[in-house]
């Protein structure tokens, strides 16, 4: 004879709440649980329903990708707390993502490692990351040849051989910047430049050209040579542009997720990095891309964006309160990761804004 558990055994037993249980018998998704009075019974021997997510995620499979390049402002800390404000059934209301200002796409390659949607795009206006993107995706092969040539050539060296290594590349990369020339060459330069120079930072002068001295890793992994295979792979499946974010528009309808994460608006007058390219991105810029946001949030897309509090440094500075009034604003703890003065990386509040 069949015996029963109560719902309230069950949630010990499976270690979920009680409310979670009688959830999951009114999704009818535990085999022959009766509601008796009202109350709900489960088979003693019903086994626990997956999660819909661990579920999705295992069918899935997928491998996970990392990032390929460390970037200023990359999101890795913060990707748990906009995971959740993903819908657990995204897929079956949302099959689009797209992330117009990619950068080193912590969240992006998180979200390609582990959700169906069937078309993403992504962009940023930094010219030699998307020729990156791009080699990945087209050129793997050759780009992993390359790495692993400076990879070989440059550990081995003492520190003065890396010097000269290491500015030898950076003028190699500039004088193909200065060409004007995409190519697998000036993605090698990069993602090299990107893993030994200081702090992973991309900057550059008045002219375009990258100028960050070499950085002190010991043993750096310049060529990730399982990573970039994966991603290559996965990025079949993405269209990849380079240009201000507007470009996205065309792509965003209501079936899209957009992911949003501007350049910060600095958090004090000295320690801001804001310029990743000769442009910067003042209030605005700031202002410009609310308009944006208004008007891919009439097209009924679903949006998260984050962004720097002004508030940590000044508790009256209601900027981004103000511009983004009609949408949900939560405030969640970060570490500011790249700050030239290790003194000055500390706790912070990072703004989420949703709609
Ligand atoms: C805070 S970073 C994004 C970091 C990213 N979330 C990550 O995990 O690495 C901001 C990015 O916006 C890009 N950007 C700046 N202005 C832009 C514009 N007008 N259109 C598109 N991308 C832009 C920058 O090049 C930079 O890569």
């Amino acid at each position: 004879m069949l015996s029963y558990i109560s719902a309230k055994e069950a949630a010990e037993k499976w270690n979920i709440s009680q409310r979670r249980v009688a959830t999951l018998c009114a999704e009818e998704r535990i085999n022959g649980a009766m509601m008796v009075g009202n109350m709900w019974i489960i088979p003693a021997n019903a086994e626990k329903p997956a999660d819909k997510r661990t579920e999705h995620y295992k069918k899935t499979h997928k491998t996970e990708l990392k990032p390929f390049v460390k970037w200023v402002g990359g999101k890795g800390q913060l990707t748990d707390e906009i995971e959740k404000m993903i819908p657990a059934s995204v897929e079956r209301v949302l099959t689009k993502y797209a992330e117009p200002m990619v950068g080193g796409g912590a969240l992006f390659f998180k979200v390609l490692s582990k959700y169906n949607f069937k078309e993403f795009f992504i962009s940023d206006i930094n010219s030699e990351l998307i020729n990156a993107y791009n080699a990945i995706k087209q050129n793997v092969k050759e780009l992993i040849i390359r790495l692993k040539d400076m990879q070989m050539n440059f550990l081995p060296l003492d520190n003065n051989g890396r010097k000269y290594y290491y500015y030898n590349i950076r003028d190699k990369f500039n004088t193909i910047v200065l060409n004007e020339q995409n190519s697998v060459e000036k993605a090698a330069c990069f993602i090299f430049l990107n893993k030994t120079c200081f702090n992973g930072l991309y900057r550059v002068n008045r002219k375009g050209l990258f100028n960050v001295p070499m950085g002190s890793y010991k043993n750096p992994t310049i060529c990730d040579e399982e990573n970039l295979r994966n991603i290559n792979t996965a990025l079949q499946n993405v269209t990849i542009v380079c240009g201000d974010y507007t470009l996205s528009k065309s792509f965003i309808d209501n079936k899209t997720f957009v992911y949003i994460d501007p350049p910060y608006r600095p958090i004090s007058d000295t320690s801001g990095f804001t310029s990743y390219n000769s442009d910067v991105f003042d209030d605005n810029e700031q202002i410009r891309l609310a308009k944006f946001i208004d008007e891919i949030n009439a097209a009924g897309a679903k949006i998260v964006l984050s962004n720097s509090d002004p508030k940590n440094i000044n508790p009256k500075d209601n900027f981004f309160d103000d511009l983004y009034k009609s949408y949900k604003i939560h405030r969640v703890s970060a570490t500011r990761m790249i700050n030239s003065n290790a003194e000055k990386r500390g706790k912070i509040n990072e703004l989420l804004i949703s709609n």
